[in-house]
């Protein structure tokens, strides 16, 4: 853990409102930040490619955000002209943006690039702090093209002099609803004997300890959920939730990883997925813990909504 220089004692976060820009709000991560700082009586506006997109809940039992949010700005970060004066009369910039799914744009474009855009436009308008959401395990997973990005960005954030908190969160329950979903259809696939560790966080909890990064003088921080299980327990508990008797299947290391080397040459980015996928299976990923939803209850409430 390191101490930020600028805001040494959490001066930022005793002064009451606060206005905060939230990018990515539209996303997993970024709606359960706005309802956080809703909720803690900051003023908030929300940069999004999509304003109508906020009217309704968000994937995975994230909320509708529409009537929280105090001024929404439609912008694309990939497009310096559409950003003009989003960092205007900010205090506090908190990134959640992102690739995470399928895009036309790239790692670099979106969250290197993008993030650069807008920490130039914050620094210009004096924003006093950038709150940025990066991934835990970098160091082990720079091979990643989504890391080798993100973590360009975290080196420019480090040396640009703004006052920061970069959060190291691990999987976000979003992407533990794929065992759900396989569950559902009577077999979960693992890759390997499935006892690596990881403790995956809700977005809600995340959504706190981003809005409480902005009073804590730490400059990086590790964070993941209440509960640590290995990739079989996920996959029991999501046996457990739909109430059907566990059939995981383990397909062999090796075989994958061949199978993966030879998507190189059609898809880069299935290779990428399935090298990513590869990695997480293999390595621990158990970061101090946070929060108080576990997956069981998670999954309990996707299937819920479901019906
Ligand atoms: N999911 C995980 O397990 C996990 C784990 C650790 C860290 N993270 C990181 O946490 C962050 C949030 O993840 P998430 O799951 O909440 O992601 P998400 O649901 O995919 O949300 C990403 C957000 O970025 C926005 N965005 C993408 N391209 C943009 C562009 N060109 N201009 C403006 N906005 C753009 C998206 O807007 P649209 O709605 O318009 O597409 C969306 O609001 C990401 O940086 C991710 O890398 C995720």
């Amino acid at each position: 853990m390191r101490k930020s220089r600028i805001y040494p004692n959490g001066e930022l976060g005793k002064e009451g409102v606060l206005r905060v820009l939230v990018a990515g709000a539209s996303g997993y991560l970024g709606r359960f930040i706005a309802e956080e700082l809703k909720a803690r009586g900051h003023w908030i506006r929300v940069l999004v490619r999509d304003a109508d997109a906020l009217k309704v809940p968000g994937r995975y039992l994230a909320p509708a955000i529409h009537g929280l949010v105090d001024e929404i700005f439609v912008g694309d970060v990939t497009k310096p002209n559409t950003l003009e004066h989003v960092c205007q009369n900010i205090d506090v910039l908190i990134s959640a943006l992102g690739i995470t799914r399928q895009s036309g744009a790239s790692h670099m474009d979106v969250d290197y690039q993008g993030n650069k855009n807008l920490l130039h436009l914050a620094l210009q308008a004096s924003v006093r702090k950038f709150i940025y959401v990066h991934v835990f395990n970098a160091s082990i997973l720079q091979f990643l093209e989504n890391v080798q990005a993100k973590q360009k960005f975290v080196d420019d954030l480090q040396g640009s002099g703004m006052a920061h908190t970069v959060l190291c969160p691990t999987g976000f329950f979003s992407d533990m609803t794929e065992f759900l979903q396989m569950a559902k259809k009577g077999r979960v696939y693992l890759i390997g004997d499935g006892i690596s560790r990881i403790n995956p966080i809700h977005g809600a909890d995340l959504a706190k300890v981003c809005v409480d990064a902005i009073a804590c003088d730490v400059e990086e921080l590790s964070v993941g959920g209440p509960v640590t299980y290995t990739y079989q327990q996920i996959a029991e508990t999501a046996f457990s939730a739909v109430k059907r008797p566990p059939v995981i299947w383990h397909l062999p290391m090796g075989m994958i990883r061949t199978a993966v080397s030879l998507l190189y040459p059609f898809s880069r980015r299935l290779y990428g997925i399935g090298r990513g996928l590869i990695a997480l299976m293999q390595i621990d990923s158990v970061a101090p813990e946070s929060g108080t939803h576990t997956l069981a209850q998670y999954y309990e409430q996707i299937l819920s909504a479901e019906f």
